[in-house]
């Protein structure tokens, strides 16, 4: 219980009134430790193609992506998420391209691992980005063929951890995938690859401008039996009892840290998943929450700076160990101030 007193004894402002005690009081910090940087690479010979709905980012190319993850280095950000473009005429219905070792993802992880040892690299498992009807599962008769899609899923994270990879994601939300993904790694003799579960995705209009940035726009053309959206292994976002029996499962299965996603629109799943587990919990700042706060800074309608470190400390109130995020350089330059 907290102690409440009494107006006029008590005067909750006393514990405001100038910055020193503000300080001295604060329940919750962000600090650059918690940041884990969302960064798109694409597979073509320019540094930077910007992504219109996402301004202040960029698809970088490989030794783009390498000298990124020195800044990240030298900023202190502890680890960086990797999510790439791939050319479209590498896309087919089976998303084969993803278990290319010499692909896209892998020369990305060598060459940042490379350039900065240091740095933590996570790979999102899933085939969406390889798929040219932009699903994350395969489809067989117009459905997604859960079982079929985990052992693809299987072979794509070995073939990521064997490229250097330090965490596994698999942001995909088919049944059972932690677990077959767990045995894969082991009997490849990689006990000590992280996974953190996207445990609890939500079926999310915030997801938009990400598909410009890998360019998977396609989703829901062709005779495709759930046309336009995700929401058959997507989770409802009416629910919230469900994420934490997605969650237990994928604790059970072996995750070592567990991810909520979207982030702001998700706070309380945030805080009953940390509550409920324990377990280290993450919250995913996505795509949409980055475009509204760049669309309305743009627009001189919210202060950029202050909106940032603002949302980002609040998934720490709501008990989040860290936050994926594509203003992870800004944050932690703003920090370092
Ligand atoms: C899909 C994936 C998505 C994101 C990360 N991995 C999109 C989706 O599920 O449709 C979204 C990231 C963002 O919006 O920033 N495997």
């Amino acid at each position: 219980m907290n102690y409440t007193g009494k107006y006029p004894s008590s005067r909750p402002r006393r514990l405001r009134q100038s910055d020193w005690v503000r300080r001295l009081t604060r329940e919750h910090r962000l600090s650059v430790d918690d940041l884990i940087w969302a960064l798109v690479v694409h597979d073509g010979a320019e540094d930077e193609i910007t992504v219109s709905a996402m301004p202040g980012t960029a698809r970088l190319s490989v030794r783009a992506a390498a000298n990124a993850a020195k800044r990240a280095q030298k900023l202190g950000i502890p680890a960086i998420a990797v999510f790439p473009h791939v050319n479209s005429a590498k896309k087919d219905a089976s998303g084969r391209e993803a278990l290319n070792d010499k692909g896209l993802v892998c020369e990305a992880v060598r060459a940042m691992k490379d350039s900065a040892p240091d740095v933590g690299i996570m790979v999102d498992v899933a085939l969406d980005p390889f798929t040219d009807h932009g699903h994350d599962g395969l489809l067989k008769d117009d459905r997604i063929a859960n079982d079929d899609t985990v052992k693809v899923l299987v072979e794509q994270a070995i073939i990521q951890t064997r490229a250097g990879a330090d965490i596994v994601a698999p942001s995909d939300m088919m049944d059972g995938r932690v677990g077959a993904i767990r045995a894969g790694l082991d009997g490849s003799g990689f006990q000590d690859t992280l996974i953190m579960s996207y445990a609890a995705k939500y079926a999310s209009a915030f997801y938009g401008p990400y598909r410009e940035a890998i360019g998977s726009g396609k989703l829901g053309s062709g005779a495709v039996a759930n046309p336009g959206d995700k929401r058959t292994y997507q989770m409802d976002f009416a629910n919230t009892d469900e994420a934490l029996r997605e969650v237990a499962m994928d604790v059970a299965e072996g995750a070592d840290m567990l991810l909520v996603k979207p982030g702001l629109p998700y706070l309380d799943i945030v805080a009953r998943v940390k509550q409920s587990f324990g377990l280290p919990t993450y919250a995913f700042q996505v795509s949409g929450e980055y475009a509204m706060i760049k669309a309305a800074s743009g627009n001189g309608w919210i202060d950029e700076d202050r909106a940032v470190i603002e949302s980002l400390t609040a998934f720490k109130r709501a008990g989040a160990d860290g936050i994926v995020t594509y203003f992870a350089p800004k944050a932690a330059e703003l920090l370092g101030v």
